[in-house]
């Protein structure tokens, strides 16, 4: 009987049975996936961060948003406003008032990898914008998007918070060709990158945004094996793990790490059983910090072109506005 004739037989679930497989692979390359960050508990984590003092992209980008949110919604007046990775959607809030504002009836088509968490927000913001129409969708980014026509041109594409800068830079172009294979001439791309250490940011400062006090990052990091457990069934001991977190210069990202003091073996179900020795960590997530000519490059790759480029007085956020190029 052939492997994946057996793993029918037991009776494995598909998306299990792919799931069992992408981490059996990453993990013998010691490199997990971020998006295994997001469940509800993860998503909660997340947003703690977001207000923790150290993580200063949250609040430098909803500053950006603030200032421009009215004169962007005037001058685009966007029918539909597609936000990608939209979590709990806090700081849509102010594109929204904007948007309902400058051209009412538009439709907000939230777009999330993590449905549960979506469907909240979604109820959430029901409540909040009883004239809205909210069509939240479930969706991958690393795949095309397919997205149904929700209402009139031009539509506004929003991928806010740097998430971009979660996905390496090979992986970052296909997320961008994904976006610009979506987008119809007309349609604008907004997003909002966090940028590299320079004058107005130290690297002691972007460290400790990945590093805080009061050990959020950590617990966020650790619940990626608490969902890998729950999801896969690996056997991970989450409080065995220390989270560790750098900047790279080279590479211009910081990255998180999970790191076993001890050694572990971990066994996922079917696949086999891993080994680490003492001190090997697994690399969790990196987070791009971008500048001008990096950001276009990578949408030159994904044929888009930026077209306006606006930071903060320190310059330690962009929001970057873009269309298809051809
Ligand atoms: N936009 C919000 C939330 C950022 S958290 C903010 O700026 O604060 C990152 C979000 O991206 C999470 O909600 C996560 O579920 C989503 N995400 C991560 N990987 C994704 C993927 N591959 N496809 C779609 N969404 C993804
Ligand atoms: C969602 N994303 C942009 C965050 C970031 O800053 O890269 C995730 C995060 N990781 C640790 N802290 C926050």
């Amino acid at each position: 009987m052939s492997e994946a004739a057996a793993r029918r037989e037991g009776g494995e679930d598909p998306s299990v049975a792919r799931l069992r497989d992408e981490v059996w692979e990453r993990l013998n390359r010691r490199v997990l996936s971020s998006r295994w960050f997001y469940d509800r508990r993860g998503s909660e984590l997340f947003e703690a961060i977001t207000r923790l003092p150290e993580y200063y992209p949250t609040r430098t980008e909803l500053a950006l948003l603030e200032a421009g949110a009215r004169e962007w919604m005037g001058r685009l007046r966007p029918g539909v406003f597609v936000e990608l990775g939209a979590g709990s959607a806090r700081k849509t809030r102010v594109l929204l008032d904007a948007l309902q504002e400058r051209r009412p009836g538009a439709v907000y088509v939230p777009l999330d990898v993590s449905a549960e968490f979506l469907e909240a927000t979604a109820a959430e913001l029901r409540v909040e914008y009883p004239d809205l129409r909210i069509e939240p969708e479930v969706g991958d980014l690393t795949r095309p998007l397919v997205l149904e026509r929700h209402g009139e041109p031009p539509t506004l594409f929003a991928f806010l918070g740097s998430t971009l800068g979660n996905f390496p830079p090979p992986a970052a172009v296909s997320v961008l060709r994904h976006v610009h294979d979506a987008m119809a001439p007309g349609d604008i791309f907004l997003l909002g990158a966090d940028l590299r250490p320079g004058p107005g940011k130290t690297v002691e400062e972007l460290e400790a945004a990945y590093d805080d006090a009061q050990g959020i990052t950590a617990d966020f990091n650790r619940n990626m094996l608490r969902v890998l457990n729950h999801r896969t069934g690996t056997d991970f001991e989450p409080e065995a793990w220390l989270h560790r977190a750098f900047y790279d210069a080279d590479a211009g990202w910081i990255e998180m790490h999970l790191v076993t003091p001890e050694g572990a073996e971990i066994t996922v179900p079917g696949r086999g059983t891993v080994r680490l020795a003492p001190g090997e960590s697994l690399r969790t997530e990196v987070s791009s910090k971008y500048d001008r000519p990096t950001l276009d490059g990578l949408f030159g790759a994904a044929d888009l072109e930026i077209v306006e480029w606006v930071t903060d007085p320190r310059q330690r956020y962009a929001m970057v506005f873009a269309r298809r190029a051809s």
